[in-house]
């Protein structure tokens, strides 16, 4: 019996020697000291000897035992830390070492000012929708008091839509990327609801690319139908946006011009911030704008025709519309200097992180 302890002890020792993971260290643990283990099998035999023989063995078979979990006991704890070793190496970084800074995104230049033009026009009620970017001509130009072929047309060099080599055609004309934002005006109109105040702001796109213009570029439009309504509520409206976009110090003035679709018509015109309007810098001329105003856009009474359109009788409504370019406004913002409108859109990041 001593003897068979004795070999019992010499194979776990070896055997545990072989072992190099947590798996393995268990299995020998059960296989040695488990219930069924060899150590209980042999122990197992120790009520068929003799009281003398117990005496003597008893205390022997006892010792190997906790010497078995003793090298158990030792085995595993030279497991655990090669294991905590390995992963103090893969997993190891220097916490005083400096941080990586994420990526901070901004808005486009165009968005944000396309936020600040909404913002201002919805504290006078002024609600923003989108109309179609791809359009019937009807919208674009006919229902704007510009029939089929009429010379007006030429100013909005337009892109038509074309299948193939035929140019798409519909119900309603043919199809267009529109030129002008315009085309939400009898859209709006359509749809039924009175008074309106719209903000139309979207994507326009004509054929002309140099230093100040883009073919794709945005644009805003406003229209506002009620009864009544006069061209000094034009004014008024115009003198508040460009005071909060440009600067309180900012004068407007409306200059006589010609649309097909408003009657009477006008250009907006804001004072020159180079020059502070006086047209005039150290007794030259000021190279920036035209005798102290730079122009902004269009605008004027909308006109009857385009009421009629949109299905409303002119004798009982009028209003007011006006238009113009997102990027414009942004590029006549004092302090912008932006020379070349092309590089808003290039994704230049050098250029777009700056604002
Ligand atoms: N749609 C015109 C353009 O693109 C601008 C314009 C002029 C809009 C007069 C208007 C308006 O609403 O009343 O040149």
């Amino acid at each position: 019996m001593r003897q068979k302890l004795e070999q019992l002890k010499s194979d776990f020792t070896s055997a545990i020697e072989q072992i190099s993971s947590e798996e393995a260290l268990e299995a020998l643990r059960v296989e040695y000291l488990g219930r069924r283990g060899k150590l209980g099998e042999l122990l197992s035999g120790l009520k068929d000897l003799s009281a003398e023989d117990k005496k003597e063995i008893g205390p022997f078979a006892n010792q190997i035992k906790q010497e078995l979990e003793a090298g158990f006991a030792r085995k595993h704890a030279e497991l655990m830390q090669e294991l905590a070793g390995e992963k103090a190496q893969s997993e190891w970084i220097d916490i005083t070492a400096p941080g990586i800074e994420p990526v901070n995104g901004n808005l486009h230049l165009t968005t944000q000012a396309i936020q600040e033009v909404v913002s201002i026009f919805n504290q006078l009620g002024f609600i923003r929708v989108r109309h179609p970017e791809i359009d019937w001509d009807y919208y674009a130009f006919e229902s704007l008091n510009m029939p089929k072929d009429h010379a007006a047309r030429d100013e909005w060099e337009t892109f038509f839509i074309a299948d193939g080599n035929k140019v798409m055609e519909g119900e309603k004309g043919k199809v267009v990327l529109t030129p002008h934002t315009s085309n939400g005006q009898v859209r709006e109109i359509e749809k039924g609801y009175l008074p309106i105040r719209m903000m139309n702001i979207n994507k326009t796109y004509r054929r002309q690319s140099d230093v100040t213009h883009v073919p794709m570029f945005h644009q805003f439009e406003g229209l506002l139908i009620d009864k009544g309504v006069t061209i000094a509520q034009l004014k008024g409206v115009f003198d508040f946006f460009v005071k909060r976009f440009f600067g309180p110090e900012r004068e407007v003035r409306l200059r006589p011009h010609h649309f097909r679709f408003t009657e009477p018509s006008f250009e907006l015109d804001i004072s020159c911030n180079l020059c502070g309007g006086s047209a005039k810098i150290a007794g030259k001329k000021c190279r920036m704008c035209k005798q102290g105003w730079l122009e902004l856009g269009g605008a004027g009474m909308v006109h009857p025709n385009v009421l009629h359109a949109g299905g409303l009788d002119p004798k009982e409504y009028n209003g007011f519309a006006f238009g113009w370019g997102v990027e414009r406004t942004l590029m006549m913002k004092s302090g912008m200097n932006i020379d070349d409108i092309r590089i808003l859109y290039k994704n230049d990041l050098r250029f777009l992180k700056q604002f």
